[in-house]
């Protein structure tokens, strides 16, 4: 699709960025004083507590820092400063699965934060600098905790709630956590479900680290209670003081870990910062979100995930916004639940995965004519590509073909938005992330930074440090080295990869064109492969695995494996109810070592895989067939190249 959609002038006359020559004009400072751009915004943008000197130190690289020598506090930035001026303000407006709503004033969550801030510290002794896990639900505890520990220098690492025990474990030990906060749980679909649970699981081996877990009461249902070690949130901070000095941090103090896959290994704690993160949290909140003192914003995303802490925590608080917090889900009870509350509470700005999009597509086309939409001026994406019938509804349906659509192009690495439309400027092209924001320096180039030519795919780099980039991975800088600046260059000096390929057309738009690593995008959610595979290997019957995305209609990708088992009796040689019988077991095996979203959709039991001579396994082919492309790599290479023919044979059957 190449048509061109132009931004209603009417609604973005006071966008932030109004035209492209505005645009152009920021890139064009950025070109000719990097650091004066970024130092400029910093000393605009934030509230100080010891004003900077130094903008960028790149003496370290790729250890980039900003702003050194300057002090903050980002709870203060995204909560205290704004009672001179909105006190009164509804900060988060949460709504409940069942349809329960509470709503906290930019007053209200002050005296939360201080008092949870409070609780963290008298109570757990939870210094600057200690590890706090956040495992929770979507309710304002969640936000109220990650302020909490902002306020007092300790560094969280929410998990998300749909991660199992063992996925749980691995980060609390990596973190070195001191305090678990979770719930006892929350409700979904109507119904209870459970967390508190997966936490005494989690914690029954190896995590010596955790000194307690603090409980918030959700659903009331009957938990395990373990004297000495848990503690009822709701109970302590009754008798805190709602008075709690912000603590002064660095710069580059760290805010939070947020773990995420990559291609090979364990999930990486990436390591973010405060002034720069921060920073950018709140720029793309007033450029690619424009919003206003009026604005009811509303993403749907999870606060584990690097999309809720950004676009629902960070960036809208800083930016002195009212942020709506939804705990359940798009479907329920029906397909019309977004739209309601969007009617409801006028909401401006949503914001969601195109997984969400093409779901509601699905099961509710004419479900957005039911409701009056007319408060919605722009509408995002995030997470994954967007494709052109998913985009169409949702500009035509849903945005009453009058809103801007922003495509944002970004990733927990990046800590805010790095590619994206501006609403009230940018020309749109359908399925296009368009342009980088002016400050990044995002290229499309092959290894050694030359531009790939118009049409071609190249590599999506950004080829100059920017103020809220990953930091490092925790406890494994070389990882983090390797993983991010090994792979490209510029000017012979390595540049930050994301792992992401994009084509530039003729009129200089971007579109990513996904992965070129081993990360799968499951509705918009990134899973490693060896992750997986690790967990399916645990099969007692399992000798080789390999897994690789496979196109599906509502989550993009979904996870396909490659199974050769041990040994296949002969009564299940053909039996396919057994081999069902395995696939379940299997799946048993991931749900309980990552959770529910790594479950694969379909597996192909095979006698062998493609691999080479030397043993690596052909993944390349292995994605070719499940699409059922025709097989154009060298398979002479392989150790057998018969099993192609054997698992296309295969596979036809399925
Ligand atoms: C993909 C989510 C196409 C990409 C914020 C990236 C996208 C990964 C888009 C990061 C987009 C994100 N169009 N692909 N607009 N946004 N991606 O870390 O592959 O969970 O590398 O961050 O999602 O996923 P992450």
């Amino acid at each position: 699709m190449s048509e061109i959609y132009y931004p209603n002038k009417e609604l973005f006359k006071d966008a932030a960025i109004k035209s492209m020559d505005e645009y152009r004009a920021l890139v064009q400072k950025a070109e000719e004083d990097y650091e004066g751009f970024w130092g400029d915004f910093a000393k605009e943008k934030i509230d100080w507590f010891k004003p900077f000197t130094k903008i960028l130190n790149e003496e370290n690289a790729p250890f980039y820092k900003w702003f050194e020598d300057g002090q903050l506090n980002v709870a203060y930035q995204c909560v205290d400063r704004h009672l001179k001026t909105r006190k009164n303000k509804a900060a988060i407006i949460f709504e409940g699965d069942n349809g329960d709503q509470r709503v906290l004033t930019y007053r209200e969550l002050f005296y939360e934060v201080n008092k949870t801030a409070n609780m963290f510290k008298n109570k757990f002794n939870i210094q600057k600098g200690d590890r706090v896990v956040l495992y929770m639900p979507m309710i304002p505890e969640a936000a109220i905790s990650m302020l909490a520990c902002a306020k007092i220098g300790a560094i969280h690492s929410v998990v998300f709630g749909g991660f199992s025990a063992e996925a749980l474990r691995d980060r609390i030990i990596d973190a070195e956590a001191k305090l678990v906060v979770t719930a006892d749980g929350a409700y979904r679909k109507g119904k209870p479900y459970m967390l508190k649970t997966v936490v005494d699981e989690a914690l029954s081996q190896g995590c010596e680290s955790v000194k307690a877990v603090c409980v918030v009461e959700r659903n009331g249902e009957n938990i395990h209670w373990e004297a000495g070690r848990d503690y009822a949130f709701n109970e302590l901070i009754k008798n805190e003081s709602v008075v709690c000095e912000p603590e002064a941090v660095e710069a580059e103090h760290p805010l939070f870990l947020l773990y995420t896959s990559g291609s090979t290994g364990k999930p990486k704690g990436v390591q973010h910062s405060s002034a720069g993160y921060i920073l950018w949290a709140q720029m793309t909140m007033e450029w690619v979100f424009d919003i206003k003192e009026n604005d009811t914003y509303w993403c749907t995303a999870d606060v584990g995930w690097i999309t809720g802490h950004t676009y629902i925590v960070y960036g809208p608080l800083a930016a002195g916004a009212t942020t709506v917090m939804f705990e359940g889900v798009p479907t329920y009870p029906d397909a019309g639940r977004c739209w309601r509350m969007v009617e409801e509470y006028q909401i401006n700005q949503f914001y969601t995965a195109p997984t969400a999009i093409r779901l509601l597509h699905k099961t509710g086309a004419n479900e957005p004519a039911k409701y009056d939409l007319s408060s919605l001026r722009i509408l995002g994406t995030v997470g994954e590509p967007i494709d052109p019938a998913a985009w169409k509804w949702y500009y035509e349906e849903v945005g009453g073909s009058r809103c801007s659509i922003v495509d944002t192009y970004w990733q927990t690495e990046t800590g805010g938005h790095v590619i994206s439309p501006l609403p009230g400027a940018t020309p749109i092209k359908p399925g296009c992330a368009t342009f980088p924001l002016p400050g990044i320096k995002a290229e499309i180039i092959d290894e050694d930074g030359t531009p790939t030519p118009v049409g071609e795919k190249g590599f999506a780099c950004i080829t100059k440090p920017w103020p809220s980039m990953i930091r490092t991975i925790w406890g494994d800088p070389e990882r983090f080295v390797k993983s991010y600046f090994g792979d490209c260059k510029k000017d012979g000096k390595p540049v930050y990869f994301t792992g992401d390929g994009a084509m530039i057309d003729e009129d200089g738009y971007i579109t990513i064109t996904g992965r070129t690593d081993d990360v799968i995008n499951v509705s918009g959610h990134r899973m490693g492969t060896a992750e997986v595979e690790a967990a399916i290997k645990k099969h007692e019957n399992v000798a080789a695995v390999a897994v690789v995305g496979k196109p599906h209609d509502i989550k993009g990708e979904g996870i396909f494996a490659y199974v050769v088992l041990k040994s296949v009796p002969s009564e299940e040689r053909d039996g396919t109810a057994n081999m069902l019988e395995t696939m379940k077991e299997i799946n048993m095996i991931i749900k309980a070592e990552i959770g529910a979203i790594a479950l694969c959709d379909d597996m192909a039991f095979v006698p062998d895989l493609p691999k080479t001579r030397s043993g690596k396994i052909m993944r390349r082919i292995l994605r070719s067939l499940v699409k059922g492309e025709k097989i154009t790599q060298d398979t002479s290479t392989l150790e057998d190249p018969s099993i192609v023919g054997i698992i296309e044979d295969l596979l036809s059957k399925k």
